[in-house]
């Protein structure tokens, strides 16, 4: 096996995270485990590894790569186990693979939309994983990076990919998506009440360019007390841009219908949501699989001191389940 980024067909999308002003990441640009810096902290790192109850020898999953922090903390709870990390973002894959060089062959990164992942296309035998991970979301990589677009803390084109081989940004939709489309996609990825107003106002001022004007048109447009509550009235908007744009949800769905497939019997399945729709997904195809059995009946969460440590892991649930024998 060797560690060099391989890829697969996959051009699509997906993500998830936390909205600006719902979990922002002020403090977490250094690892507490590791003290590195761009610290990417990983959430619920060592509520994970359990998770996953690493055997002699296995072999894991871990769906969501980014910088590397679940898979280093697996890599480095067991030196027998191995790891395979997807991620959709060549950046995310870039740094991850130079992040976890010293584990040699016992790491693999793949450049993979973790909805169309194939495993046998990569050379692994149809069940072969002992775990699978999944740490849903933007990583403060991604949202802290001003010209991904993700935050409208910084000027910053509307892009919103999280990977850049696909072509619909977040431009794309603000631009040319009709008001009712529009507002639907508000209402129901950002659960925004002011959907019909906020898509008027987008409509009626085209075209956009860049994310703080779309921010600042935002907040002009919704009355008073919004503008002075606790979150940013653009904030829903944005997480609702975001989850079209990489096609969030429905990329959620169709893994969770496929990878428990890639699990040997008794191999965990691993996912932390860091939003409601995210985790209604999560808990739903976990419990209405056939192949699995639930182990957390109630999310399990972040330690009031992870989250006086990173106010982002402050939204995460993790739910965890097992795969039955036989097929
Ligand atoms: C929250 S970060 C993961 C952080 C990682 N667990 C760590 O400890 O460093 C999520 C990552 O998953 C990637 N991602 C999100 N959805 C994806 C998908 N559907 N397929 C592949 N990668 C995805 C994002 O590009 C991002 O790099």
């Amino acid at each position: 096996m060797s560690s060099s980024v391989s890829s697969d067909s996959s051009d699509s999308l997906p993500l998830s995270l936390e909205g600006e002003g719902i979990a922002q990441d002020s403090k977490a640009k250094v690892d507490r485990h590791t003290g590195e810096a761009w610290g990417h902290y990983s959430v619920m790192r060592d509520e994970c590894v359990a998770a996953l109850d690493l055997q002699p020898g296995g072999m894991y999953l871990d769906a969501t790569l980014g910088a590397g922090g679940h898979s280093r903390a697996i890599l480095a709870a067991d030196a027998t186990v191995r790891v395979v990390g997807l991620d959709c973002d060549g950046r995310a894959l870039a740094i991850a693979q130079e992040r976890l060089a010293e584990y040699g062959d016992r790491f693999q990164p793949i450049r993979s939309n973790f909805s169309t992942f194939d495993p046998e296309s990569h050379g692994f035998p149809a069940a072969n994983f002992n775990g699978v991970l999944a740490d849903l979301g933007v990583s403060s990589m991604q949202f802290d990076t001003p010209e991904r677009g993700f935050s409208f803390r910084h000027e910053a084109p509307l892009d919103m990919r999280m990977d850049d081989r696909q072509e619909l940004t977040a431009a794309d939709i603000v631009n040319t998506w009709d008001e009712t489309t529009l507002a639907n996609t508000i209402y129901q990825y950002g659960e925004e009440r002011l959907s019909r107003r906020i898509a008027r106002t987008i409509l009626q001022r085209r075209p956009w360019h860049s994310t703080t004007e779309l921010a600042h048109a935002i907040s002009g447009c919704v009355p008073g007390k919004y503008r002075h509550g606790r979150i940013h009235p653009a904030t829903r908007t944005f997480q609702a841009l975001r989850i079209a744009v990489n096609g969030e949800l429905d990329v959620l769905e169709n893994f969770l219908e496929r990878s428990p497939q890639w699990l040997v019997p008794g191999g965990r399945i691993a996912g932390i949501s860091f939003h409601s729709l995210e985790d209604r997904i999560l808990k739903h195809r976990l419990k209405g699989n056939p192949l699995l059995k639930v182990i957390t009946k109630k999310p399990l969460y972040p330690t009031e001191e992870e989250i006086r440590e990173n106010g982002r892991s402050r939204s995460a649930k993790l739910r965890i389940a097992y795969r039955l024998e036989g097929d």
